[in-house]
């Protein structure tokens, strides 16, 4: 059963923490999102990856109704697919709230951010290490979030890119409304979480520094409370 998420997805004072389940251990996917959501986990972070646009393969909509059938917390999709087009209903049956393609994949953007929207979703775009700020500029007022990728795509646990600092910059300087987010996915630990901020990121998935922890619920408190001393 289709279950509503409880917490509203408004871009919110506080900053928001979004575990990345790719890394959980799937054996016991419920009580991994239960330490979670106990820890103060704000959207769950799902990886869609179709073995094309990225090197790797991971799940879809069958896991997605999952995790909506297990928890509350908004479910944030990230696709990694190449014609992502073709899924979008079939994320809104699964029960994504966030849905966010990327640019790389989208000869249609336009198009396909309005069809997410028309759908009653929140439509993010995500750009790969490589892609240019000024891709977006004739699509940053129409997206409700931006995601910037921080590693290239395609597994958990790589390396945070530095130069990816500078690219959260300037699309925070791009950006002309409150109400949209800008999300960083890639390599984010407590050591860089302070200089994200400054940057302008108000959504971080955090995978590995999460899930490889042996106290997952103190993993995720560690990270809020980064997040509430610098805001
Ligand atoms: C990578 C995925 C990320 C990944 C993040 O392609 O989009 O969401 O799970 O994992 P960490 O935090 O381990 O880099
Ligand atoms: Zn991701």
């Amino acid at each position: 059963m289709k279950t509503n998420p409880k917490s509203e997805i408004r871009n919110p004072k506080s900053i928001v923490v979004a575990p990345s389940l790719l890394s959980a251990d799937f054996r016991n996917l419920e009580e991994q999102i239960r330490f979670v959501e106990k820890g103060g986990a704000d959207w769950l972070h799902l990886d869609i990856m179709d073995g094309h646009f990225v090197p790797n393969i991971t799940f879809g909509p069958m896991l997605v109704k999952t995790v909506r059938s297990i928890s509350q917390l908004p479910l944030d999709t990230h696709l990694m697919v190449e014609k992502p087009e073709r899924f979008i209903e079939a994320f809104k049956q699964a029960g994504s709230d966030i849905l966010t393609v990327h640019i790389e994949t989208c000869p249609h953007l336009h198009r396909t951010i309005q069809q997410i929207k028309s759908l009653g979703m929140k439509a993010g775009v995500s750009l790969n290490p490589s892609t240019p700020t000024h891709s977006l500029d004739e699509i940053i007022e129409d997206v409700d979030l931006i995601l910037v990728m921080t590693v290239n795509p395609g597994f958990g646990g790589q390396k945070f890119i530095p130069s990816m600092l500078k690219k959260v910059e300037e699309i925070r300087s791009m950006m002309t409304s409150a109400e949209q987010f800008l999300e960083v996915d890639g390599g984010v630990d407590v050591t860089i979480v302070a200089e994200l901020m400054k940057a302008g990121a108000n959504v971080l998935v955090a995978g590995k520094a999460i899930f490889s922890q042996k106290d997952i619920t103190r993993a995720v408190k560690i990270l809020k409370n980064i997040t509430s001393k610098n805001t």
